[in-house]
C-alpha cells in the first residue's frame, strides 16, 4: 500500500491560524503587535522568495513584518550594525537574518550578535544550550515543525529508531536534540548519520523513523528504507525548473507508511513555526 501523505500545507494553515488567535488575544490584552524584522542581504533569488513567503505569512496571521534590504556588497561591520538597531528596537521582537550571508561576512559573528529574546531562529548559543537542556526559549523552526507533523499524524516515537540525515546547526543537530528529549513526540533513540557516516544505507535501514537533511536530491532511496518507515524529507533542491527533496518520493513512497511531500510538507512547518516563535519573543517583551 502505497504511503499516506503527511500534508504540511494543511497542518501550517492551522497552526497558523492557532498563532493568528493567539497573536489577537495578546494584542488585545497588551496593544503590542509581535513584529517580525527580515535582514536580507544581496539578491540570491531563493533567499528572497523565502524571505517574501515569511512575510506573507506574517500577514495572514495579524504579525507585523518589515524588510531590511541590503545590497550584497555590505561589509559585516554594515551588517552587525544594522542587527545592534534592531536589538535596540523595542517595536522589534524577532530578528530573522536570511541565510546564507554572501562569503566575505561571517555567519557565526552575526547571528551571535542577535539578542537571544529576539533570536526566532533559536541560532544563539544561549537558545542552544537552553534546547539541549530541555527547556527551551524558542523552537527550532524547521525541526519543531517536523516535529509538529510527527505529532498531527500520531506517529509513536518513544523508543522508535530515529535516523537523522544530515548535522546542520539549522536542522540535523537541533532535530536530534527535539526527538531524544523526554516528553511527548519524543523518547526517540537517535542516530545522526552525515556525509562521513560509514554504511550510511545499513543504519538508515534501521530507522522506525527517517529525517532526511542532507542537502541532496532524492539522495535516500527505497533500498535504505524499512517497510513501515516514517519518512520526513526536509530537503529543497532544484532539479532543472522542478523542487525535490532529499528523497526518492515516488519509490521511496511505495515502501514507507507515511512521507512527506516536496513541496508542501515541511517547508510550510518552517514558517508557521517562525510564526509561533515571533509570537513568544513579543510575549517575552511585554514580561
Ligand atoms: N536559510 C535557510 N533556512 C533558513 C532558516 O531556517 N533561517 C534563516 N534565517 N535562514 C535560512
Amino acid at each position: 500500500m502505497p504511503a499516506q501523505i503527511i500534508d504540511g500545507k494543511a497542518v501550517a494553515a492551522r497552526m497558523t491560524a492557532e498563532v493568528a488567535t493567539n497573536a489577537a488575544a495578546f494584542q488585545h490584552s497588551t496593544g503590542i503587535v509581535p513584529h517580525l524584522a527580515a535582514v536580507l542581504v544581496g539578491d540570491d533569488p531563493a533567499s528572497a522568495v523565502y524571505v517574501r513567503n515569511k512575510q506573507r505569512a506574517c500577514e495572514k496571521a495579524g504579525l507585523k513584518s518589515s524588510l531590511h534590504r541590503l545590497p550584497i556588497d555590505t561589509t559585516e561591520a554594515q551588517l552587525l550594525d544594522l542587527v545592534e538597531d534592531l536589538n535596540a528596537d523595542s517595536t522589534v521582537h524577532g530578528i530573522l537574518v536570511q541565510l546564507p550571508l554572501p562569503k566575505h561576512i561571517r555567519e557565526q559573528v552575526i547571528l551571535d550578535a542577535v539578542i537571544a529574546n529576539k533570536d526566532v531562529d533559536c541560532f544563539h548559543p544561549h537558545n542552544v544550550g537552553l534546547l539541549v537542556q530541555g527547556r527551551p526559549r524558542f523552537l527550532p523552526c524547521t525541526p519543531a515543525g517536523c516535529q509538529r507533523l510527527l505529532a498531527e499524524y500520531n506517529i509513536s516515537t518513544a523508543g522508535a529508531h530515529a535516523v537523522v540525515i544530515g548535522r546542520s546547526e539549522i536542522v540535523g543537530k537541533p532535530m536530534a536534540m527535539l526527538l531524544v528529549q523526554r516528553g511527548a513526540v519524543a523518547d526517540a533513540t537517535v542516530t545522526i548519520c552525515h556525509s562521513r557516516t560509514k554504511d550510511l544505507a545499513a543504519i538508515v535501514r534501521q530507522a522506525d523513523i527517517v529525517i532526511a537533511a542532507i542537502g541532496k536530491a532524492r539522495f535516500v532511496t527505497a533500498d535504505m528504507i524499512k517497510p513501515g518507515a516514517v519518512v520526513i524529507d526536509v530537503g529543497i533542491n532544484r532539479d532543472g525548473d522542478k523542487l525535490v527533496g532529499d528523497v526518492d518520493f515516488d519509490a521511496v513512497s511505495q515502501v514507507a507508511s507515511a512521507i512527506t511531500p516536496v513541496p508542501g510538507g515541511v517547508g510550510p512547518m518552517t514558517i508557521a513555526t517562525l510564526l509561533r516563535n515571533t509570537l513568544t519573543a513579543a510575549q517575552l517583551s511585554a514580561g
